[in-house]
C-alpha cells in the first residue's frame, strides 16, 4: 500500500492507494466508525462497487444512490441529498462516504461542508480523474445557471481510499480523459515524470497494475505537495494545477459541457494549446510543444481545436474564457510554459493575441 499524507495542520489526512482496497475498506474505516454507521453516497452506475463496499463494512452502513451524470451537481440534488442525510440523522462526527467520480465527490464534499455547519466525509474515487485530481485537495462544488463549479467550498476529506482495480470497469474513453490529469503533473514541474508517462502511458491505459499504481501514487503525491503549500489557491502555486484548463474551458463551453468533449479531453487539448501558444510567443521551444502534442495524439487524446471538434472563431473562444471563474480584477491569468516541466502563471496575456493564435487553427 502507498500512503500519501496531505499535510494541512488540523485538517491533515492520508490518501491510501492499493489494488483491492474497496473490498478491504472495512479495516481502514472501522477506526473512524466510533460506534456509528457510515452513509455511502454513490450513483446508479456504481451499484456493483456499492455492493462490494457494503459487504466490506458489514451491517453498519446506509446507502443513498443518485442519478449518474453532471446534472447531479445541482441545487436540486444538493437539497435532496442534505435532506436525506438529515433524515438519516447524520451528525457532525459521522462520516459520509463519497463513492464515485468527480460528480459524486464534489456534491458530497459540498453537502458535508454545509450539513450542520460541516461534517466529516471520506473520498473513495472510482474514476482515474477523481483518483489523481478531484478527490484530493478539498475543492467541492455544484454547478449553477451561471456556470460550472461556481457554488462551492473548500472542505477537506478525512481520508481518501483509492482502489486502482475499480478502473478495470471504467470505459476506455473516460480512462484516457483521466490520464490527461496524470500527464499534467509532468508538464507542470516534473520533466522526469513526463518521460515516464511517454514510456508507460500505453501500459497504464491497458490496465497494467504496476504502471497504474505508480501513476496514481506519483500524481497524488504531486497534488498533496502543491495543496499543502497553497490550500486555497492564494499564492499562485495551486493555480499551476489549472494548466490547460482555461483553453480547455473554452472548448468545453463551445461543445456545451457535453459528452462531445469530456473534461479531461478539454484539458488535454487545452494543455497542447497552452504549449503551442507559449511556443508561438517564443517562450517555449517549439519542439517541446510538438512533443506534448505528439504524446497526447499517440494515446488518443485531442491535441488541438480540430481534434477536439471545435470550429469556433478565436474571438468566440476568448469570449467563453471571460466567463471562466479564474478571472480576477478584469484579467485572465494563463498557465504558460518555458518548456516541459516549466509551467508558470502569466497575468499579462493579451487576449487579442490568444484569439489570433486560435484563428490559426492550432
Ligand atoms: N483541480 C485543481 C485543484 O484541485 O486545484
Amino acid at each position: 500500500m502507498t500512503i500519501v499524507p496531505v499535510a494541512l495542520g488540523a485538517r491533515s489526512y492520508d490518501v491510501r492507494i492499493e489494488a483491492g482496497l474497496l473490498a478491504r475498506a472495512g479495516e481502514h474505516l472501522a477506526p473512524l466508525a466510533k460506534g456509528r454507521r457510515f452513509v455511502i453516497v454513490t450513483d446508479e452506475n456504481l451499484r456493483p462497487h456499492l455492493a462490494t463496499l457494503q459487504a466490506a463494512l458489514g451491517a453498519g452502513s446506509e446507502a443513498i444512490v443518485l442519478p449518474p451524470g453532471e446534472g447531479t451537481k445541482s441545487w436540486a440534488q444538493l437539497e435532496s441529498l442534505t435532506d436525506k442525510l438529515l433524515d438519516l440523522g447524520v451528525e457532525r462526527s459521522d462520516h459520509v462516504i463519497a463513492l464515485g467520480g468527480g460528480v459524486i465527490g464534489d456534491l458530497v464534499g459540498f453537502a458535508t461542508s454545509i450539513l450542520k455547519r460541516g461534517c466529516n466525509f471520506i473520498q473513495m474515487p472510482t474514476t482515474l480523474l477523481a483518483q489523481v485530481d478531484s478527490s484530493v485537495g478539498g475543492k467541492t462544488a455544484i454547478n449553477s445557471r451561471a456556470g460550472k463549479n461556481l457554488i462551492g467550498a473548500f472542505h477537506q476529506p478525512a481520508l481518501v481510499l483509492i482502489d486502482p482495480q475499480v478502473l478495470d470497469t471504467l470505459p476506455p474513453r473516460e480512462l484516457r480523459a483521466g490520464y490527461a490529469e496524470v500527464v499534467k503533473y509532468g508538464l507542470i514541474d516534473d520533466f522526469a515524470f513526463f518521460e515516464w508517462c511517454e514510456a508507460n502511458a500505453a501500459a497504464l491505459l491497458a490496465g497494467d497494475p504496476a504502471a497504474r499504481e505508480h501513476a496514481i501514487a506519483h500524481s497524488v503525491s504531486a497534488k498533496a505537495r502543491i495543496v499543502a503549500e497553497d490550500e486555497r489557491e492564494t499564492t499562485g502555486k495551486r493555480a499551476l494545477l489549472n494548466l490547460g484548463h482555461t483553453f480547455g474551458h473554452a472548448l468545453e463551453a463551445e461543445t456545451g459541457f457535453s459528452s462531445r468533449l469530456l473534461h479531461g479531453e478539454g484539458v488535454a487539448a487545452g494543455m497542447a494549446l497552452a504549449f503551442g501558444f507559449s511556443a508561438r510567443k517564443g517562450l517555449c521551444p517549439g519542439q517541446d510543444a510538438e512533443r506534448v502534442a505528439a504524446h497526447l495524439r499517440a494515446i488518443g487524446l485531442p491535441d488541438g481545436l480540430a481534434a477536439a471538434g471545435v470550429t469556433a472563431s478565436g474571438a468566440r473562444l476568448v469570449e467563453h474564457m471571460l466567463h471562466d471563474k479564474k478571472m480576477a480584477a478584469g484579467t485572465l491569468p494563463f498557465l504558460l510554459a518555458h518548456g516541459i516541466g516549466k509551467t508558470y502563471l502569466d497575468k499579462t496575456v493579451d487576449l487579442t493575441e490568444v484569439a489570433a493564435f486560435l484563428d490559426a487553427r492550432p
